[in-house]
């Protein structure tokens, strides 16, 4: 049988393959537009997230904004996630059998996507999505080849707002993201 959007969220919403399940007020499917070329992947919803069931709303999301419209990327153009749906309880990391469990819902998103460039927000992320031994320090910013999608990663948007000082590398990378973007469009 063929997926689609409503039997994937209809899951993702009724999914009890974890234990953040019991913790859950939502469960953050996703947002955005569903042919983009560019899908952000995140690490897993916070408080705020919890609570509106939409990703990346709190803090470090409206930082993640001031971004994308430095760049001139518009939110609505593209389509954001995370690896968990389900809120770590006191946003601890997730657990790497809480990934296992969830990570079936990233990659069904992804296939009916199909974007043309993925770009991790973290290490988390970046562990997952390119190679367990990431080093998101030495290796932001770096394009990788991984079947049809050429992959990245940046900073999670939390972690600039407790080290600023790494603002201006973020700037950077993001500016490398939109050429790129334009390049491929
Ligand atoms: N941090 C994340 O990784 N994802 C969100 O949705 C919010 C904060």
């Amino acid at each position: 049988m063929s997926d689609s959007w409503e039997i994937l969220r209809s899951e993702c919403e009724s999914c009890k393959a974890c234990e953040l399940h019991t913790t859950r007020t939502n469960c953050v499917f996703g947002t955005g537009n569903i042919n983009a070329d560019l899908l952000f992947v995140g690490e897993a919803p916070g408080d705020n997230e919890d609570k509106t069931g939409i990703p990346f709303v709190g803090r470090a999301g409206q930082l993640l904004d001031q971004y994308l419209y430095a760049v001139d990327i518009p939110r609505e153009s593209v389509y954001i996630a995370n690896i968990l749906k389900c809120r770590p309880p006191k946003n601890r990391d997730p657990l790497p059998a809480e990934e296992d469990a969830c990570m079936d819902f990233l990659r069904r998103q992804v296939k009916l996507i199909r974007p043309k460039i993925i770009l991790c927000l973290g290490r988390i992320a970046a562990m997952r999505l390119i190679r367990p031994d990431y080093k998101i320090t030495k290796e932001h910013g770096e394009w990788v080849q991984k079947g049809n999608f050429l992959i990245t990663a940046v900073y999670h948007p939390a972690l600039l707002l407790r080290d600023p000082r790494r603002k201006e590398e973020m700037l950077v990378d993001m500016k490398k993201i939109k050429e790129k973007l334009d390049q491929i469009d």
